[in-house]
């Protein structure tokens, strides 16, 4: 049996990544489009409010880890591809409660890889061949690099540090393994740090974004000196879209958005965009507001991602420069308080009091 038409199942399409990576995809008028997310904290349907009546586009509330619920959806939809943001996906919630990374990151992996499998494995050649499942990943799998380490690229060995990244690298072992003991045509994309809309306020830049303009202290771990490579959300979602129509079967890609920023750089660029777009006539800059606290237990100290594969083989670069997505998000967050609001709710103030309190001041 072939796949009946163009549809994709994606997996946490309600959370940050996933809802940019959806209205891309329903935006363009592209295919039908089912979305199976949990909504745990961090997913929220209102993201995808502008599509929801759009008969393209089903929303199911459901979780990767029950298998008659994804065999039914794949026997219903009969979709071209899956792509696989669905995860558990703070590092600091993984170091106080590590058990839901596992149980979805690795196990609701291995769930939906195992019913994807049954399912490819009933279709015609043409449908076999054209099968996709896309899943999306994250550099952390490498672990950490030094100053002048080489960024990481397809062939650094994993090396995970913390409970998230470990069932991330997991998560990836697993997909690897379903396309060479299966055939399953699996592509796997390992991405640095994402920012823009729609990023729950418990990640750094949306937390001090929101601080700031609230005047309550902008909390850096250890000396603020830890390096991500940031990369606007807009730019992943356009190379998973290349990935989906052109990756190869079995390969992996790094994306990365060639910008390096120290922790601290990307707090003090923050504040002075909340000054500029939010001035407060005779108060102290926002920088004043910057709290060294306690570290992360095992801080990777540097990521930076070696993206020269998928430049070569798919032509995806990054459009955004730091500079400018940085100015785009802030003031995305200060124009959507209705949105902030809204995913605020008791179980956020819960955590945010939980992760901080215990943070004693430097
Ligand atoms: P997120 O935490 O914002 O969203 C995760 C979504 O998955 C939520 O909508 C949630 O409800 C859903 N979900 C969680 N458990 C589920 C389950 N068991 N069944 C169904 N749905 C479930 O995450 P994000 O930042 O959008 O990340 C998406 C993916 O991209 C993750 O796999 C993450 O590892 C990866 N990634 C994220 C970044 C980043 O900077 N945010 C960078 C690289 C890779
Ligand atoms: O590298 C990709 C990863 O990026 C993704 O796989 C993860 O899903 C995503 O959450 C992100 O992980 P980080 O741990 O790098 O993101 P976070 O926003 O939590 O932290 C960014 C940096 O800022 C990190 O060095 C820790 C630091 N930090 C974070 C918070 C929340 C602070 O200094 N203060 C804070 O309050």
């Amino acid at each position: 049996m072939g796949t009946s038409n163009d549809t994709i199942l994606v997996t946490g399409g309600a959370g940050f990544i996933g809802s940019n990576f959806v209205l891309s995809l329903m935006n363009s008028g592209g295919a039908a489009l089912v979305n199976l997310d949990l909504l745990t904290y961090a997913g929220n349907a209102a993201n995808l409010a502008s599509v929801a009546n759009d008969p393209r586009y089903t929303f199911v509330r459901g979780d990767i880890g029950d298998a008659e619920l994804v065999a039914s959806l794949l026997r219903k939809h009969r979709p071209r591809a899956i792509v696989h943001f669905a995860a558990e996906s703070h590092v600091d919630r993984s170091i106080v409660s590590p058990e839901a990374f596992v149980r979805t990151n690795v196990l609701g992996t291995f769930t939906l890889l195992e019913q994807a499998r049954v399912y490819w494995a009933e279709l015609d050649e043409t449908g076999r061949a054209a099968f996709r499942f896309l899943h999306v990943s994250t550099d952390e799998v490498y672990g950490t690099l030094g100053p002048n380490d080489p960024a990481f690229s397809e062939t650094t060995p994993y090396a995970p540090n913390s409970p998230y990244a470990a069932s991330k690298a997991g998560s990836d072992h697993l997909a690897r393994a379903y396309f060479h003991t299966f055939g399953l045509p699996v592509v796997t994309t390992n991405c640095s740090n994402n920012y823009g809309p729609f990023q729950f306020p418990e990640k750094l830049i949306p937390l001090v974004i929101l601080n700031a303009l609230e005047g309550k202290p902008l909390p850096v771990y250890g000396d603020g000196k830890n390096v991500r490579d940031w990369l606007f959300v807009e730019d992943h979602c356009a190379a998973i879209r290349r990935v989906l129509e052109s990756g190869r079967p079995g390969e992996t890609y790094n994306i990365g958005g060639n910008s390096e920023r120290a922790n601290i750089d990307v707090v003090t660029a923050i504040c002075d965009l909340v000054d500029e777009m939010r001035p407060q006539a005779g108060a102290a800059p926002r920088r004043e507001l910057i709290t060294y606290v306690q570290d992360r237990p095992g801080h990777d100290r540097r990521y930076a991602i070696d993206a020269r594969k998928i430049t070569r083989e798919l032509g995806w670069k990054p459009a955004e420069q730091f500079e400018t997505g940085l100015r785009k998000t802030v003031r995305w967050y200060l124009e959507n308080s209705e949105w902030v609001n809204s995913v605020r709710t008791g179980a956020y103030r819960e955590w945010i009091e939980k992760n901080y309190a215990e943070r004693a001041e430097l």
